[in-house]
């Protein structure tokens, strides 16, 4: 690998791509606030503590993908995973607590030291929203439809939304038993994550990508039929809503989410068509008691990976919008073409016009090579003859046309 390639896993996003990424932060500014949510940012990095209580120890994300470090200070820090952690500690230091609604999203990259491959970064990018203080299940449909909405909005189609429920932790242990039951079976045939996660939890083996378990993942007993009351009503709320808003999902009964966090609701948007990392979207309500805290915060979030987003574009063959058009390229021949052109340029820009010229005395016809690669749709061509019969040349760069203008009125100002 040359020396000043990124590493693997982490890239540069050059200005022809960060079109594509200020439009798909732009959607987000605007569906959100739409929903009455505000932006929240968060240090990329923060006491490992935070990160690791909240995801859950027997998660692949705590035991083999934090970037973890200790400070000159002796400070066990880690770069962010996800976003839902550090929201939940930043709102707990707010002094809120539990019965208090606060509605943020956010933007930024996330770290997981995961083997990169299409769709998998190291560093990658989220957009993130989260809903706290507050249980009701149509909170968990208006994320969702929020979620399908910004989808819609950044003209993604073609995505299946699976959906499932994790139910609430004190109804959890006839489905945690039965689990348990079935996995111990067949543990000898198992991987061996598996084999620990039988008795550490048993949750994440139905999350196992591993082929050895792939088989008894799928004859896994079904969870949503052995949780309790309480999370079944919550959870046939959720769906009520969501077909009241004629919003399609499809029930995944193996669904439970790679974050240990999660109770009642899991989901994920799918889109097939970008390779195995197919998963655009995933979410969920959740139970958090943030370091510090002596009560846990409910809430309801998404996080969206922009590079996931874009690849789903991109396969849907859309073009990404915004980008920057060259109004005008000026030409300048001689110097006192060239600061009498800096001088217009400045004008022009004020006006709003976006201006390209060549800051060297270079002759024209490299200057007209520059102009035609910009795209420029004008060029205002200044030089010594122009300037002494005080006129300017404009020539239209699709017809070719020239029309000889005043020159004052762009020297005013
Ligand atoms: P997550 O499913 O781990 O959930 O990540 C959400 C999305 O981030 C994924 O669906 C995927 O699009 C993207 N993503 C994850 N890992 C990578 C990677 N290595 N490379 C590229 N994209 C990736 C969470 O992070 C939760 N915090 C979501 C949440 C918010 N749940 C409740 N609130």
């Amino acid at each position: 690998m040359a020396k000043t390639e990124p590493i693997p896993g982490t890239s540069d996003i050059f200005p022809a791509e960060t079109h594509g990424w200020r439009y798909l932060e732009q959607c987000a500014h605007e569906v959100f606030s739409k929903y009455g949510f505000g932006e929240l940012r968060t240090p990329i990095f923060e006491r490992t503590e935070v990160f690791l209580k909240s995801i859950g120890d027997e998660t692949d994300i705590v035991q083999k993908e934090m970037y973890s470090f200790e400070d000159r200070g002796g400070r066990n820090l880690t770069l962010r995973p996800e976003g839902t952690a550090s929201v939940l500690r930043a709102l707990a230091n707010l002094g809120i607590s539990q019965g208090d609604e606060q509605k943020v999203y956010y933007i930024g990259p996330m770290f997981r030291g995961e083997r990169p491959a299409a769709g998998r970064k190291r560093q990658f990018h989220q957009i993130g929203l989260e809903c706290v203080g507050k249980i009701a299940p149509l909170i968990d449909v208006e994320s969702i439809a929020m979620l399908m909405d910004y989808i819609k909005t950044i003209g993604i189609t073609n995505t299946k939304l699976l959906i499932n429920t994790r139910g609430i932790k004190s109804e959890r242990g006839d489905a945690e038993n039965a689990l348990k039951a079935h996995f111990e079976k067949n543990i000898d045939s198992m991987c061996t994550d598996c084999q620990r996660r039988v008795s550490t939890n048993v949750w994440r083996i139905l999350d196992c990508k591993e082929d050895d378990c792939q088989a008894y993942v799928e004859n896994a007993p079904m969870i949503a039929d052995m949780i309790g009351d309480e999370s079944k009503s919550y959870f046939a709320e959720v769906l009520k809503g969501l077909d009241d808003l004629s919003i399609d999902y499809e029930l995944d009964p193996r669904l439970v989410r790679g974050l240990d966090y999660y109770e009642h609701t899991v989901f994920e948007v799918i889109y097939e068509g970008i390779g195995a990392q197919n998963a655009i979207a995933g979410g969920g309500r959740y139970k958090i008691e943030p370091p510090g805290c002596k009560a846990p915060f409910s809430g309801v979030g998404f996080a969206l990976g922009i590079e996931r987003l874009l690849l789903t574009r991109a396969d849907l063959g859309i073009e990404n919008e915004g980008e920057t058009i060259t109004d005008i390229y000026l030409v300048s021949l001689g110097e006192a073409a060239l600061s009498m052109n800096l001088k217009i340029a400045h004008n022009l820009r004020q006006e709003g016009k976006v201006i390209q010229m060549n800051l060297e005395d270079r002759g024209i016809k490299s200057q007209m090579r520059s102009a035609n690669k910009s795209k420029a749709k004008e060029c205002y061509i200044l030089g010594e003859n122009e300037i002494e019969k005080n006129i300017i040349i404009i020539k239209d760069m699709d017809t070719s046309e020239q029309t000889e203008v005043p020159l004052e009125q762009f020297l005013e100002g």
